[in-house]
């Protein structure tokens, strides 16, 4: 998408995925996020600190750098920095430090057992548009987590994500055949917020669920409910019940699926698969880190570069895609992003003008 004289591919002003908590240890770790190197580090008392991964001496990576303490120390000439950015030490001569000898960082914030970065204007980060994800957060389920790297576009990914209806055809042990012909969708669109429902009635209970299942019920209804929360972040409710309603106490996974992209062409992949039974069972707990991370790695992963190498853009509708009923959802994610990319670069524009003026 064009505005102005801008090449658009992200929205900025958002939190994006980091890293697992779990992840990050003592060593400072490099990362990519909207195309721009991020060195992420913690100090003595655990905080995540994310600074541009360049320093401004001879723009080595401070990720090649070591900890000490609360700052971070060039490995090439010693300099080093504090969270907040600013050099605090310059090992040579008098140790004078020049004002030039500071870093970008970023809005950092810890929620759900993740680390969230903050890529628009700092003046705009705000705790409370952090994704909601109220069972990742609580203690009703339990959940292993995973990451894997997509040579795509992130886009592609919640098209995959929003449009269930490849289950069937791309994951075998997730539903029985025929499955789509039973399945009845819907989509539905909140403000900025766009779900997808699948419900089916009588279906013989999946690979997965046959993992969690305790009754003799052969078959029983099933849920699927995709939620995507602009811009990258989506969640799974997935259950199976013999009761008409499937139920908080029925047999439930959950997958949350939060995108980073890297850059226009790749993008990080988080995922959190949690279920709210079999609690302290580690078979079933390795069982569901293997056959999620195989499914995406292995089944989605694949299909999707290969989706992307017939396109000669990113841009989806340029291609005039022969759209079915099973689409919409992911029609109206891309349609909702497209508008707060292109609202939140025509603010930019217009700030930027207004700034030309007064600088005139
Ligand atoms: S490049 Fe970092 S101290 Fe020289
Ligand atoms: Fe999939």
């Amino acid at each position: 998408m064009q505005v102005g004289e801008y090449i658009v591919p992200y929205l900025k002003n958002a939190w994006y995925a980091a890293s697992w908590e779990q992840d990050l240890g003592a060593a400072p770790v490099a990362v990519t996020m909207l195309d721009e190197p991020i060195v992420l580090f913690r100090d003595t008392g655990g905080k995540v600190n994310a600074l541009q991964d360049t320093c401004p001496h001879r723009f080595a990576p401070l990720s090649r750098g070591q900890v000490r303490g609360d700052v971070i120390v060039c490995g090439y000439h010693g300099l080093e920095f504090a969270g907040n950015g600013l050099c605090v030490r310059n090992p040579h001569g008098k140790g004078v430090i020049p004002n030039a000898l500071h870093i970008r960082t970023y809005p950092v914030a810890h929620h759900c057992g993740m680390i969230w970065v903050w890529m628009g204007r700092p003046d705009r980060a705000d705790p409370a548009l952090l994704p909601s994800f109220p069972d990742l957060a609580g203690d009703r389920f339990t959940w292993v987590h995973g990451q894997l790297d997509v040579a795509a576009n992130y886009e592609l990914i919640i098209d995959n994500l929003l449009d269930l209806s490849h289950v069937e055809f791309l994951h075998p042990f997730l539903a029985s055949p025929g499955n789509s012909e039973r399945t009845r969708y819907r989509a539905e669109q909140r403000g900025d917020q766009v779900s997808a429902y699948y419900d089916v009635e009588n279906e013989p209970i999946s690979g997965l669920f046959q993992l969690l299942w305790t009754g003799d019920a052969q078959v029983a209804n099933l849920i699927a409910y995709m939620h995507w929360q602009a811009p990258t972040n989506l969640s799974l409710d997935n259950g199976m019940s013999t009761s008409a309603v499937v139920g908080e106490d029925d047999p439930r996974v959950q997958v949350i699926h939060l995108l980073t992209p890297q850059s226009e062409g790749k993008t990080r992949y988080f995922w959190a698969a949690g279920r709210n039974c079999a609690h302290g069972n580690d078979q079933i707990s390795q069982m569901l880190r293997f056959g999620t991370q195989n499914a995406f790695e292995n089944e989605d992963e694949p299909m999707i570069q290969a989706v992307r190498s017939r396109m000669h853009s990113n841009d989806l509708f340029a291609h005039k895609p022969a759209l079915i009923a099973t689409d919409e959802a992911g029609v109206r994610a891309r349609r909702v992003l497209a508008r707060l990319i292109a609202e939140e670069q025509a603010g930019e524009l217009e700030a930027r003008r207004a700034r030309d003026v007064l600088e005139a």
